[in-house]
């Protein structure tokens, strides 16, 4: 279906974005974060997720995560320790003050602060990781700390790279 709604997941759906993707797998491979921005329905969350597939065979671990309507980093905290277990991501994660990591996956524990647990969770990734987050605008306009934790991140975490996806209204 060559018209569909959904975004597109590979390469060869899209059209015309084969040098955007390239660039962006590049920044990526050389430990750069990336922002895209543009107007709505321009094809940002389609590129993500092509960039996403192609790097997992790559063999860096991804996340997507859509912060549309995610209103709290609690929210955000809880949505990426859902996707780190599906994923087996968590199998990389070392123990902290904040989460439990067992056999089965990672538990926030009982009494948590989102903050200082996102970071923790951001810190401990060992193994090359790559986080889109699309619509980051949602989150970031509702919680300043958000920018703070990726900049922290940021500068104490070179395993980790994030994607960040944002749209305005032309
Ligand atoms: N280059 C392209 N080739 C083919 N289809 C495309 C292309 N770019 C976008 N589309 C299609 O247009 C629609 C919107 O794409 P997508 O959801 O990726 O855009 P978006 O910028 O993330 O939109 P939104 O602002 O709604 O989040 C989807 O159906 C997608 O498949
Ligand atoms: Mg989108």
């Amino acid at each position: 279906m060559l018209f569909g709604l959904y975004p597109k997941e590979s390469r060869k759906e899209l059209f015309g974005r084969d040098d955007v993707i390239d660039y962006i797998k590049r920044q990526i491979h050389a430990g750069n974060w990336v922002v895209i921005a543009g107007q709505r329905m321009i094809g940002k969350t389609s590129v993500v997720k092509v960039v996403l597939n192609e790097l997992a065979s790559e063999g860096f671990r991804t996340m997507y995560v859509n912060l549309q309507g995610v209103d709290s980093l609690k929210t955000l905290l809880k949505i990426m320790v859902n996707e780190a277990n599906r994923s087996s991501l968590f199998r990389d994660i070392d123990a902290s003050v904040n989460l439990n990591i067992g056999p089965l996956g990672i538990t926030i524990r009982k009494g948590a602060r989102p903050m200082p647990t996102l970071l923790e969770f951001l810190l401990s990734i060992r193994r090359d990781t790559v986080i889109a987050l699309d619509e980051v605008q949602d989150l970031a306009s509702a919680s300043p700390q958000l920018l703070k934790i990726l900049g922290n991140a940021y500068s104490s975490n070179p395993r980790i790279r994030f994607i960040l996806t944002g749209s305005y209204v032309a």
